[in-house]
């Protein structure tokens, strides 16, 4: 998809299509109304006839009168002014992409002009629309061979119109390095296990290199040398190598020592459960595990590509999670990195093992700001919160409202739920430190955050249980259905918010 940013003047200059918002009072903007002149009313009517009510997601399109250099005018429902926030304009630009796709446009110009009582300046405004236009119109095509030409979207560029068009081109590359970042994890996640494992995903990494992260892969050898043995027992049924990648983006000079913030993604690309084996139906939901791994790799290619200024590590644990002669069984006693001892009651709970030894490594090596880690870990929270929330967790309020808040206003949200020594107590192991289940079925996803904690030392830490968000079976406004990203965008901004140093 092009994306540029052109002047009123040129708004309606050969294209498919040219957009003008029109808000609940469903007044046309003064170029609209010049068009409506030209076309005799046709505007106006087009206004007064059918449901239209400039809600937004509503959409009227007539074809362009004689004097008009376009094929069609789109009205596209806005909501209310005061309503206009980051959020509804990504999901105003987003909302357009299946409109103009099925009008079969392959050019469109959105006239931003009027956008009368929103916070937010137009240079925002046309960046935010065109980064929902990008957001949305992300595709994973690569295996489809026979795709008809009338079923391929035609919408190949896009221009938002504005005073001073120049001006939303510095506040839209950023976003647009974001959008690299957000379409790699949804790559990642959407490739087929056959193609992502663990020495693959970690070759992917690699590519992080010519953006100027530095990037490490621990191999199995490794690995054992610094006793990671809770990840490895995962990995130990599987015919692939497993492997740590730690990446490393220094977007502050050498000379200031910074403590980086770190990142941590749970990176099972196949989860079959091990020799507690899932049912078969809906396993293949399971290439989706490494959707913290995910997260994480995502997230540093947008930081690194914005080149924001701060000190940041990612860390990858990526394990194949299989049965077969190796595996490990339920009831096996590994030793993590830490020294602490867990006995492993359930195989199918391999995404703590993942994590105990990757929090580990990433304190201890980095002595982080923060970690906040990522990971598919549990289907009880989908059962509490379902797929509009991820759940939180963690040891820092200060944390854990930021959190809270860049999801409010991300539209990435999360929910805290509580971790408690009443909690902790259940995974007590009778013969080892810990166990990896809870003593009963009781609160699975905190139970699972209690795990965790035990491998995160002082360090200010925050668990996303992003289990429900990670993958869309119907797709959003500013998202395609399937893998959704989810995470990138949030961390993104709680570093640009938070953590960032600003430009002198
Ligand atoms: N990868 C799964 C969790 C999951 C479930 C992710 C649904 C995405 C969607 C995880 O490894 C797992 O199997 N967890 C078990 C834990 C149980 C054995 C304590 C679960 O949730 O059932
Ligand atoms: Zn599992
Ligand atoms: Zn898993």
């Amino acid at each position: 998809m092009k994306i540029h940013f052109t002047d009123l003047a040129n708004a309606a200059k050969h294209t498919s299509a040219v957009i003008f918002p029109v808000g609940e009072d469903k007044k046309l903007t003064p170029l609209a109304r010049g068009f409506d002149k030209q076309a005799g009313g046709a505007l106006t009517r087009a206004l007064g006839s059918g449901r239209f009510s400039g809600k937004h997601g509503q959409h009227v399109s007539i074809a362009a009168p004689a004097s008009v250099k376009a094929d069609r005018v789109v009205l596209a429902g806005v909501g209310e002014a005061k309503t206009l926030d980051r959020q509804a304009l990504e999901k105003i630009g987003g909302a357009l992409v299946p409109q103009l796709n099925y009008l079969g446009a392959h050019s469109a110009v959105f006239v931003l002009e009027n956008l009368k009582g929103t916070k937010v300046r137009p240079m925002d405004a046309a960046a935010y629309i065109a980064h929902g236009v990008r957001l949305k119109s992300y595709r994973f095509d690569k295996y489809h061979t026979k795709t008809p030409d009338d079923e391929k979207p035609t919408l190949t560029s896009f221009a938002v119109a504005l005073d001073h068009p120049s001006h939303a081109e510095k506040p839209f590359a950023e976003l647009d390095r974001l959008a690299d970042g957000v379409s790699l994890t949804r790559d990642l996640v959407t490739e087929p296990p056959n193609v992502i494992y663990p020495e693959s995903l970690a070759t992917q990494c690699m590519e992080l290199k010519k953006l100027g992260v530095d990037v490490q892969v621990l191999d199995e050898a490794a690995m054992k040398k610094i006793g990671m043995n809770a990840l490895l027992g995962v990995g130990q049924g599987s015919a692939k190598e497993s492997q740590l990648v730690v990446m490393r983006w220094n977007g502050l000079s050498k000379s200031a020592k910074t403590p980086p913030v770190a990142f941590v993604g749970k990176g099972v690309t196949f989860d079959t459960g091990g020799i507690s084996i899932k049912p078969a139906n809906g396993m293949e939901d399971m290439k989706y595990d490494m959707g913290g791994a995910g997260v994480v790799i995502g997230l540093m290619k947008a930081l690194a590509g914005r080149k924001a200024r701060v000190n940041a590590v990612g860390v990858a644990g990526l394990v194949e999670n299989m049965p077969g002669g190796n595996a490990q069984r339920p009831s096996d006693v590994v030793t993590s990195m830490s020294g602490q001892t867990i006995e492993v009651l359930n195989t199918d709970a391999e995404g703590r093992l993942v994590l105990a030894d990757a929090l580990w490594y990433t304190q201890d090596r980095f002595k982080p700001k923060f970690i906040v880690d990522l990971a598919t870990l549990t289907g009880a929270i989908v059962v509490a919160l379902g797929t509009s929330r991820a759940g939180l967790f963690s040891n820092d309020d200060k944390l854990s409202d930021q959190l809270f808040e860049t999801g409010r206003k991300i539209g990435e949200k999360v929910w805290r739920l509580p971790l408690d020594d009443v909690y902790d107590k259940q995974i007590n192991s009778d013969i080892a430190d810990m166990q990896n289940i809870g003593k009963d079925r009781e609160a699975g996803s905190i139970t699972a955050a209690q795990f965790l904690q035990r491998f995160v030392n002082k360090t200010p830490w925050a668990h996303l249980d992003i289990a429900g968000v990670a993958w869309d079976k119907k797709g959003s406004d500013i998202a395609p259905k399937g893998a959704t990203a989810w995470g990138v965008r949030l961390l993104n901004e709680l570093v640009r918010d938070y953590y960032e140093a600003h430009a002198d």
